[in-house]
C-alpha cells in the first residue's frame, strides 16, 4: 500500500536517482505497459546492457500486444535466441494471445490481472503496475532484494517462505506516497548500481545511515546465499545431417525442458542412436570438433557429427522434423550452440 506520506528511506532514495540514476533506458521513453511488460520479462535474468538491442529490435517488429499475438511463435522464438530462457519468450507470446481474447488485446490494469497471465509474478506486475501508471506498488527482483535484506538486515535465503513474506514487508514500508515509477526504476538502480553483490558502493549510498547490514558489519555476508545446487554433467551428441541440396535435418523438442520449443539437430547418447532413431542410412559420420555450452544447472559437452543422408526421403518428417535450408535459419528459434555450428557449417569450416 502506498502511504500518505513518504517515507525516508524513499525520499533519499529519489534524491539520489534524480542525481545518479538511470533516466534513458529504453523502455522509459515512452513508458507504456507494453514496452514495460516486454523489458521487465527481458531483464529477469538478463543484464541491462545485453537487453537493450534485443529490446530495439523487439518494439521494432513486435511494436504492441497484436502484432505479438499474431505472429508466428519461431519468429517471437528467433528473436530471443541468445537470451536464454526461452520459456520467457513462450510465455510472452501465449499472454499476449491471452490478451487478444480476453482483454481486447490490451494488457489488464491491475496487479492481480495481470500476474493471471503466464510469465508475470508478482514483482513482475507490480513493477508493470508502478512503472505504467506512476502508482507506487512493491516489488522485489534480485537487485531490490538485496538491498531490503541489507538495509533492514533481514537473514535468511530469500527461497524460503518467511523470509520472503519478510522482505515483502520491508518493501511495502517504504514505498513512497508517490512518484511509483521513478520509485521501482530508483530502488532497481541502487541495487544494480551501488547496492552490488561484491563490492557494494557503501560510501556512496543514500541510505547508509540506517543500513543495518552496514551497522552490524554484515554487508558482505548479506543477502544469505542460496544453498549450493550442483552441476551436473552431460554429454549429448549432435548430428548434422545433409541431403543433396545441402539442406540440414532440424527437429523441434517438445514445450517443456531444456529449449523447449526450440529447432535442434538431432541428438542423443550416440551418433549410432541419433541413426537408428532417424531410420535412414547415412555416409560414415565424421567428428567434429567439441564445445562446451553452459545452462543454469548443467555443464554440456557437445560432441557434433557430420553425415550426408544417403537417401533423405526415408528420414520421416513428421510437423516436428524437417530439412531446411540455410537462408530459413534466421526465421527458427534456434539454440546458440546449434546456431553457432550451422555458422560455422555454412561458412565452410567442416569442409
Ligand atoms: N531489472 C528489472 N527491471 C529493470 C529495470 N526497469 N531497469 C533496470 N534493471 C531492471
Amino acid at each position: 500500500m502506498p502511504r500518505k506520506r513518504t517515507p525516508p528511506f524513499a525520499q533519499r532514495l529519489l534524491a539520489w536517482w534524480d542525481q545518479h540514476g538511470r533516466h534513458d533506458l529504453p523502455w522509459q521513453h515512452p513508458r507504456t505497459p507494453y514496452r514495460v511488460w516486454v523489458s521487465e520479462i527481458m531483464l529477469q535474468q538478463t543484464q541491462v546492457g545485453t537487453v537493450i538491442p534485443y529490446f530495439e529490435r523487439w518494439m521494432r517488429d513486435f511494436p504492441d500486444v497484436p502484432s505479438l499475438a499474431a505472429a508466428p511463435l519461431d519468429d517471437v522464438l528467433s528473436h530471443w535466441s541468445g537470451l536464454g530462457y526461452y520459456a520467457r519468450a513462450r510465455n510472452l507470446h501465449s499472454a499476449a494471445i491471452q490478451c487478444m481474447e480476453e482483454h481486447g488485446g490490451n494488457l489488464p490494469r491491475g496487479a492481480e490481472a495481470l500476474s493471471a497471465l503466464p510469465g508475470i509474478g508478482l514483482s513482475t506486475a507490480n513493477a508493470i503496475v508502478s512503472q505504467s501508471t506512476d502508482l507506487p506498488a512493491a516489488v522485489l527482483d534480485g537487485n531490490v532484494r538485496r538491498v531490503l535484506a541489507r538495509h533492514a538486515a533481514v537473514e535468511g535465503w530469500t527461497g524460503q517462505a518467511t523470509v520472503q513474506k519478510r522482505l515483502w514487508m520491508e518493501a511495502e514500508n517504504r514505498l513512497p506516497a508517490e512518484r511509483g515509477a521513478d520509485y521501482t526504476q530508483a530502488a532497481m538502480d541502487l541495487g544494480a548500481m551501488l547496492c552490488t553483490r561484491s563490492k557494494p558502493g557503501c560510501g556512496h549510498c543514500p541510505v547508509r545511515a540506517d543500513c543495518q547490514a552496514r551497522l552490524r558489519g554484515l554487508v558482505g555476508q548479506l543477502p544469505t546465499p542460496k544453498p549450493a545446487t550442483k552441476v551436473s554433467d552431460k554429454t549429448v551428441h549432435m548430428l548434422i545431417l545433409r541431403d543433396s541440396e545441402g539442406r540440414v535435418l532440424l527437429e523441434r523438442r517438445p514445450p517443456a525442458g531444456v529449449w523447449g520449443g526450440l529447432w535442434c539437430l538431432p541428438d542423443g547418447d550416440s551418433i549410432e542412436a541419433i541413426e537408428r532413431r532417424l531410420g535412414s542410412a547415412v555416409t560414415q559420420a565424421s567428428p567434429l570438433p567439441g564445445l562446451e555450452h553452459r545452462l543454469s544447472h548443467i555443464r554440456m559437452t557437445i560432441c557434433p557429427a557430420l553425415a550426408d543422408a544417403v537417401k533423405p526421403t526415408q528420414v520421416q518428417c513428421p510437423a516436428s522434423r524437417g530439412w531446411f535450408e540455410r537462408r530459413q535459419l534466421p526465421q527458427l528459434g534456434l539454440p546458440k550452440p546449434v546456431t553457432d555450428l550451422l555458422n560455422r557449417l555454412h561458412d565452410g569450416e567442416f569442409d
